[in-house]
């Protein structure tokens, strides 16, 4: 094991044993220790999921990334494993950025991630970067590097394509058990595309197509893509930057895109896209996704926002977490996320409260409370309703003002959600919103807490809002505000994990 692993690997150790359950969510994935960026190489392997992720063990912000690993049985529980991979060759010393797995099926699990270098050149002002795609091999615990390594460098790449931001490569098998390979990059004009690599034996890599090009529609650089079939569709994930509101539903910086349409296999060209937003919240990003043994698609995705990182827990002793892993279908065309279903079996005390009467400020349901809460509330939307808006206010201290809080206003069919009040002192991103276009009569808002996060799934998923909390653990009140009056029905369980 090389130096710089073995560093890693004893200080995980050591100064894990400092953070107490109870200071870690229960069921979001957080970092071993420090800070964790990108869900990378979600896949089954040796009956376990195996998640890796973007890995800074030594503070709690941004540094030279390593691959953190955890497995887990049904993605909810979690179990640690060491830092399998740290920046310790020449062609990754500046870090071990984002990528993928694949069980080889022959006992062996591949890694393909992006490897990145900086050279100094004489009385130069930046380093020369480059990124390139790397492959490591290994049996659920320890990775070797591939001696020919990096397997798709700037040699590789076709005209017209970057070698500085040419990164995040996700390895999937086709029906002829060969190998694809998906990335992002820019083209001169600074515009993303997702390029395509194909190979017999997931060693020898060529270039085989343009998948997409963003050509300015969505911001500039497409990172952290994956590609999949789902009910009749292809549909390709990736990672907007620096997106502009009227590009995307009102949405600026990282934006995480599903884009649902065809894709032709022979020639590896994506068409019809359907752009859409896969989560509306104020942290998703960098999502990728594993298909579980009984053929469910899931996603997971970072639950930060790369532009509200310096909103912090004061002395909090890890940076960064995972969301809950969500199944994914296609509705008319349309994406449509849940939790997963192993959830539910952790739902007890169910406390259910049919057309509660709520008028006036800061209400409060009997029962209807806590932050380790699974809870679904069903507002009337009917424009006869005698209300324009309601707010729930969650992870609430009412007697501080203290809380987050979503706010439907019925006649501009909009949902925000908020964390202004939570008690962190810096002033950007606290607020998101998303256009309810469902003409149903009952909006559904399924709100999932785990202490540190708070995760919205609208009218059954069609929309899913997701953000991380900083308020005191001992905020724990919901309630519900509104300009009128109005019945809603909660279902409240404690999600006891
Ligand atoms: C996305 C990203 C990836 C990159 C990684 C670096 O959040 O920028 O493109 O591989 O983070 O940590």
């Amino acid at each position: 094991m090389t130096r710089k692993l073995e560093k890693a690997r004893q200080y995980e150790k050591k100064y894990s044993k400092n953070i107490q359950k109870k200071e870690r969510p229960a069921f979001h994935l957080t970092p071993y220790v420090g800070w964790m960026n990108d869900p990378n190489g979600f896949s089954r392997f040796g009956d376990k999921y195996h998640l890796f992720y973007q890995y800074y063990p030594y503070d709690t912000n941004w540094g030279p990334m390593h691959w953190g690993h955890a497995v887990s049985d049904d993605l909810l529980h979690w179990e640690y494993l060491p830092v399998a991979l740290a920046g310790d060759k020449p062609y990754d010393k500046n870090g071990v950025f984002s990528g993928s797995a694949i069980d080889l099926g022959n006992g062996k699990h591949l890694l393909m991630y992006t490897g990145v270098k900086e050279t100094w050149k004489k009385k130069a002002k930046h380093p020369q970067v480059r990124q390139m795609q790397c492959v490591a091999i290994g049996n659920g615990l320890e990775y070797e590097k591939y001696e020919n390594n990096p397997v798709i460098d700037e040699t590789k790449l076709p005209k017209n394509a970057s070698p500085v931001d040419f990164r995040d490569p996700k390895i999937v098998r086709t029906d002829d058990g060969s190998f694809l390979a998906y990335m992002g990059t820019k083209d001169k004009q600074e515009s993303g595309q997702i390029l395509v690599y194909e190979s017999k034996d997931a060693l020898n890599w060529k270039f085989k197509s343009v998948l997409i090009k963003n050509n300015a529609r969505l911001g500039n650089m497409w990172e952290c893509p994956d590609v999949f079939e789902l009910e009749g569709y292809d549909v390709l994930l990736a990672s907007p930057q620096d997106v502009t509101p009227e590009q995307f539903e009102g949405l600026s910086g990282n934006v995480p895109l599903a884009a649902i349409g065809h894709i032709d296999k022979e020639k590896q060209v994506m068409y019809d896209e359907d752009f859409q937003v896969a989560d509306y919240g104020l942290d998703f990003y960098a999502h990728q996704t594993v298909l579980a043994p009984d053929g469910r698609r899931i996603m997971i995705g970072w639950m930060q926002n790369w532009d509200a990182c310096c909103h912090r827990i004061p002395k909090q002793k890890w940076f960064g977490q995972m969301s809950l892993p969500r199944e994914l279908h296609i509705v008319d065309g349309k994406l449509i996320q849940n939790p997963i279903q192993e959830i539910e079996k952790y739902r007890k005390n169910q406390v259910l409260v049919n057309q509660h009467e709520i008028q006036g400020t800061n209400q409060k349901i009997q029962g209807i409370s806590g932050r380790l809460v699974d809870v679904t509330f069903k507002i009337p939307t009917d424009a006869k309703e005698e209300y324009t808006q309601i707010q729930i206010k969650f992870a609430a201290d009412i007697s501080k003002n203290r809380y987050c809080s979503l706010l439907y206003r019925k006649n501009e069919h909009t949902l925000t959600i908020d964390r202004l009040y939570s008690g962190n002192q810096r002033a950007i991103l606290n607020q998101r919103s998303c256009i309810i276009d469902s003409d149903a009569s009952t909006l559904k808002l399924r709100l999932i807490l785990d202490r540190f996060s708070a995760e919205v799934f609208v009218n059954d998923g069609q929309k899913v809002m997701s953000m991380a909390l900083y308020t005191e653990q001992d905020a724990q009140e919901i309630a519900f505000s509104t300009d009128g009056k109005l019945n809603v029905t909660v279902e409240k369980y404690d999600l006891e994990i």
